[in-house]
């Protein structure tokens, strides 16, 4: 068991059990299409398969720390306290793409990150470990850009921030070796998925109430149309003999369970799960083609989870 080494908006960390134990006992590749933190791919340690991610900056990230995790290290042991002075010797010291004066060390930093969107040249080690460092010092750890593409997250408080998680890069980069990373659209699995691989799919969404209006509902611009065509592709995956476990909205359950895809509901309100007058209250479902008898079941707790 590996950690993510990047915080992510919508982390799985809460769910891996619910998950593993609808994983098949067998399966040969491993795919997560909407990777972002990759809590379970981390925590699964796949030999192979592929990942990816419509956040072009996030996958240079996984690109660099399968292929260059040393120079991502020192890279990161180079910076300084985000509140610090800006480093003189380096671009944006005084102002930034907007001409707006630069305060800190950190927004030095967010200035040089933003490089590649302003269409600048940048160096793709460069962008990853500032993408690990903002992630460790912005507020919240979150990732938000504006409307051009430039991070626009301002500084946390962190009273001893520790932005460069060397073990945590070397972990991934070994489980990495042998992964395919791509930054396409979730359909490219169409491509890559084989019968008797396994694809877990965990697209954008917020927990909600099933009384929302279906319509209304768009989390980081993944909206309806997306997850119609998510649940074509599941469908497709499923006549070809691919595992597929997906975690989504309470708002889908109707749309996987119509289809034939086994429904469950996880979060706060399961003990109501199969009482329909109370589905207003649902939060999060999974929805899977693993028929029951080739579950692994619940995971057995380790020894260690005991102490
Ligand atoms: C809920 S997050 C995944 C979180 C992840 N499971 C974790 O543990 O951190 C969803 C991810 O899907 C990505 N995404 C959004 N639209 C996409 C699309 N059309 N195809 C592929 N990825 C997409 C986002 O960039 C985001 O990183």
């Amino acid at each position: 068991m590996v950690n993510p080494v990047l915080k992510w908006a919508g982390g799985k960390r809460q769910l891996l059990d619910e998950l593993s134990a609808r994983f098949p006992e067998d399966y040969n590749h491993f795919h997560e299409p909407f990777f972002g933190g990759g809590a379970l791919f981390f925590d699964l340690e796949p030999e192979n398969g592929t990942i990816n991610d419509t956040n072009i900056r996030l996958i240079n990230f996984y690109e660099q720390v399968r292929d260059h995790p040393e120079e991502l290290i020192d890279r990161l042991e180079s910076y300084r306290d985000p509140e610090d002075d800006p480093d003189s010797e380096n671009d944006f010291a005084e102002t930034n793409h907007k001409g707006k004066e630069i305060k800190n060390y950190y927004y030095q930093q967010r200035a040089r990150f933003n490089k590649r969107p302003y269409g600048e040249s940048f160096d793709p080690i460069e962008e990853a470990a500032l993408l690990l460092y903002l992630n460790r010092t912005c507020y919240n750890g979150l990732y938000r850009q504006n409307s051009s593409g430039g991070f626009n997250v301002p500084i946390g408080r962190y009273a001893n921030p520790d932005w460069v998680q060397e073990q945590r890069i070397r972990k991934a980069s070994d489980v990495l070796k042998n992964t395919e990373i791509f930054n396409r659209d979730f359909k490219y699995i169409l491509e890559y998925a084989e019968p008797g691989d396994l694809v877990y799919f965990d697209p954008p969404y917020e927990p909600m109430s099933s009384t929302a209006y279906f319509t209304d509902y768009s989390a980081e611009g993944f909206g309806q149309e997306d997850q119609e065509r998510l649940l074509e592709v599941a469908q497709e995956l499923d006549e070809q003999g691919v595992y597929v476990i997906l975690s989504n909205s309470g708002v889908m359950y109707d749309m996987y369970d119509n289809v034939g895809f086994s429904v469950e509901i996880e979060g706060a309100t399961r003990a109501i799960n199969s009482d329909a007058e109370n589905r207003d209250k649902v939060d999060e479902i999974i929805a899977t083609n693993v028929p029951e008898d080739e579950r692994r079941g619940r995971i057995q707790k380790g020894l260690a989870d005991f102490s």
